[in-house]
Order: C-alpha cells, then structure tokens, then sequence
C-alpha cells in the first residue's frame, strides 16, 4: 500500500475511533449524573440489533489504526526517519504530544485490555452495569488507571487531530488555526471528561461523594 493511503486509513480509523469515545463519554457520564437513566441506557444498548455491527467495526478500526501504525512505524525506520529528528510543527503542545505518542498508546492499550476484561468479557448481567462499574471504581488503583486512560486518549488526540487533517489532505493554512483549536478542545474535553468521571464515581463509590 502507498504510504499516503497507509495514513489516510489510519487517520480515518483514528477518527472513528474519536467519535466513540465522545458517545462512550456522553454514555458513561449518566451513571454520574442520572444512574437509573444510565442504567435503561446500558439495557436498551445490550438489546440493540445494531450493537453486533458496531463492535465489529469498532474493532476493525482499532486493529486497523494499531496494525497500519506499525507498519507506518517500520517503514519510516527502515527509510531511516525517526519521530525526534524533525518536527513540523510550529505549537509545543502539538510537539510535545507527539514526541509523547508511545506512551500515551501504552497507556491505552494496557487500560483496554484490564477494561474490557472487567466491564465486557463478561458483561455484567442485566441491570448490574452500575453495581459492576462501582465495584470497579472502588478500587483506587483502578480509579487511577481509568483517570489516567482519559488523560492518555486527551494527549494522544492532541496530536492526532491535527496530523489526521494533514494526512486526509484538509489542513491548509486557511484552516490550520482552527482546526488546531477544535483538536485541543476535543482532546480537553475527552481527557478531563473520562478522569472526572472517574474520580467522581470513585467518591460514589466509597463514599465521599453523596
Ligand atoms: C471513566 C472512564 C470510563 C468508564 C467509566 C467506562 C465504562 C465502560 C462501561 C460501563 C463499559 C461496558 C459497556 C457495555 O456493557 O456495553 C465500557 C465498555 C468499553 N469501553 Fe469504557 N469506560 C471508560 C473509559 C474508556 C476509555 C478511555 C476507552 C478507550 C480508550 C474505553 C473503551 C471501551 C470499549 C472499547 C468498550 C467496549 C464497547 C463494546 O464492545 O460495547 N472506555 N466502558
């Protein structure tokens, strides 16, 4: 495959990928703020025909975007480029999450796998998706790597919003400022939303929180 289309998919699926997590951060924020809605939500979700197909894509764009990042990876070391050598860009922020891109990409792929084995494989029975999810976020540690798995998606997007504009060929200098602004804002938004929830449920859950 070119190595433009290698980015444009990636970017793609990276964008797919960002849409689910504002829906699972609209999702998850009932169980803060309006648990039995959040409950009928989690019923209503496990009942839907279309929940089968959307997992299914769900995967295919994560597979996707972990498979063709490393074959982007190996490729860019193989032409001799490496990620600290140069920057384009003109924002440190932009830079700096970047350069962070490993990490915050170990991050996730080690909360993923402690999340889906708690929250999905199995998925709690029927009208127990909160209980589970307390019992959950009870535990500090768990609170903690949630929390840190939304700053984590917040860095990762820092950087993705804007290079996956550049790799689809929309980013140009008319739009640049913009798009910029809506990336942080995006990534503002999934990383204090997904540590705040987190947080908060944990004080749900033990307490401190009424
Ligand atoms: C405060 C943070 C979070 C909470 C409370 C939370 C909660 C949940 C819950 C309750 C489920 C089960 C949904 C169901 O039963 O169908 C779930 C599933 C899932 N979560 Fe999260 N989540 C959080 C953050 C994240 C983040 C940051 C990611 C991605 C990096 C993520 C990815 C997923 C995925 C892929 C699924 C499986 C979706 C499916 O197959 O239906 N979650 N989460």
């Amino acid at each position: 495959m070119l190595p433009s289309a290698v980015a444009a998919w990636i970017a793609g699926s990276g964008s797919l990928l960002v849409l689910f997590l504002l829906l699972h951060l609209a999702g998850v924020s009932l169980a803060l703020l309006q648990p039995p809605a959040f409950e009928a939500y989690a019923t209503a979700l496990h009942q839907s025909p279309w929940l089968l197909p959307a997992e299914g894509l769900l995967s295919a764009a994560l597979l996707g975007h972990l498979g063709l990042t490393a074959w982007k990876l190996v490729a860019n070391r193989q032409a001799g480029n490496r990620s600290a050598l140069v920057s384009r860009r003109a924002d440190r922020w932009g830079a700096w999450a970047a350069r962070s891109l490993p990490l915050s990409a170990a991050i996730l792929l080690l909360f993923l796998a402690v999340h889906l084995a708690q929250l999905r494989w199995p998925r709690p029975p029927a009208g127990l998706e909160l209980a589970r999810l307390l019992e959950v976020l009870a535990q500090p540690w768990w609170a903690l790597l949630y929390g840190a798995a939304g700053l984590a998606a917040g860095l990762h997007l820092l950087h993705g919003a804007e290079a996956a504009h550049r790799s689809l060929g929309l980013l140009n200098p008319g739009n640049g400022r913009a798009i910029r602004m809506a990336g942080r804002a995006v990534a503002l938004l999934l990383g204090s939303g997904f540590l705040l929830v987190a947080l908060l449920l944990n004080g749900r859950a033990v307490g401190w929180l009424a």
